[in-house]
C-alpha cells in the first residue's frame, strides 16, 4: 500500500535551518513543500512596490487581499508568484527583510495566507512539510508531526551571515534577533512553540544530523499512522 498523507510543521526562528532541512526532508519522503515565510515575504514585495505604507496596519489590511500569490510546492523546484510574477529573487532582498516582519503582524494579513496555507495543505497528496513561525500552532493545529527547531543566536548569525557572502556579523546577529523580537512579541500568531512539538537544538549538529532526525521522526509517524 502507498504511505499515508503525512502533514509535518516545522517552526523555529531564523537562521536555524528551516528551509534547508524542511526542502531535503520533503524531497527525500516524496512530500510537498511549503515556505510559509516566502508567502509572507512576496505579499510585503507587493506591498513596497506599489508604495503602501507598511507602519500603517490600516493601510496595508485595506489592500491585504488585493496581490495573488501563488507556491509551487516540489521540494525540488519551489516558486513563489505576485500577479503572475516570479518573485523568488526580489522577496530575498535587504529591503523587503526589515519590512516583512510589521506587514505579517497584521491580522488581515495573517488570515489571508493562513487560507492559502490550509488550502495547500488540504490538496497534497502525499501530505507536506510546512515551514514557518505558526504552523503548528496556528495554521495547521492538527499536524501528524511538530518539530521546532533552535539554535544559539551565534550559531543563527554565523549561518545567515555565511548565506549573505561578506556581511557583517554583527549586524547580522542584531538584526536577526530584532526581526525574532517583533515576530515573537506580535499579538496574533506570534513565534512560539506548540506543546506537542519536538524541540531539536541544532547548535551543535551539522544540517545531515537535523535532516536525519527529522526524517526518523516522520518516517515513525507514518508507520503509525
Ligand atoms: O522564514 P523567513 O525568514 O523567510 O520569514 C520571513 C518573515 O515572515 C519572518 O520574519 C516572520 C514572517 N513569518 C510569519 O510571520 N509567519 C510564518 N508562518 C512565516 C514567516
Amino acid at each position: 500500500r502507498t504511505a499515508p498523507a503525512v502533514i509535518v510543521a516545522i517552526d523555529g526562528p531564523s537562521g536555524t535551518g528551516k528551509s534547508s532541512t524542511s526542502k531535503a526532508v520533503a524531497a527525500q519522503l516524496g512530500l510537498s513543500y511549503l515556505d510559509t515565510g516566502a508567502q509572507y515575504r512576496a505579499i510585503t514585495w507587493w506591498m513596497v512596490t506599489n508604495g503602501i505604507d507598511i507602519t500603517d496596519p490600516t493601510a496595508v489590511a485595506a489592500v491585504a487581499g488585493k496581490p495573488e500569490i501563488v507556491s509551487g510546492t516540489d521540494p525540488s523546484a519551489p516558486t513563489i508568484t505576485v500577479d503572475g510574477t516570479d518573485v523568488s529573487g526580489p522577496i530575498r532582498t535587504q529591503e523587503v527583510t526589515s519590512k516583512v516582519s510589521a506587514v505579517s503582524a497584521v491580522p488581515e494579513i495573517r488570515a489571508r495566507i493562513t487560507e492559502l496555507q490550509r488550502s495547500l495543505a488540504a490538496s497534497a497528496q502525499n501530505g507536506i512539510v510546512v515551514e514557518g513561525r505558526d504552523i503548528g500552532t496556528t495554521v495547521l493545529p492538527d499536524a501528524d508531526l511538530k518539530i521546532f527547531l533552535t539554535a544559539s543566536p551565534e550559531a543563527r548569525a554565523a549561518r545567515r551571515s555565511g548565506e549573505l557572502k561578506g556581511a557583517d556579523l554583527h549586524a547580522t546577529r542584531e538584526a536577526l534577533i530584532k526581526r525574532d523580537t517583533a515576530d515573537s512579541s506580535r499579538k496574533t500568531s506570534p513565534l512560539a512553540k506548540a506543546g506537542d512539538a519536538v524541540e531539536v537544538d541544532t547548535t551543535d549538529l551539522t544540517l545531515q544530523q537535523v535532516i536525519e532526525c527529522v526524517v526518523t521522526l516522520v518516517e515513525e509517524k507514518r508507520a503509525a499512522k
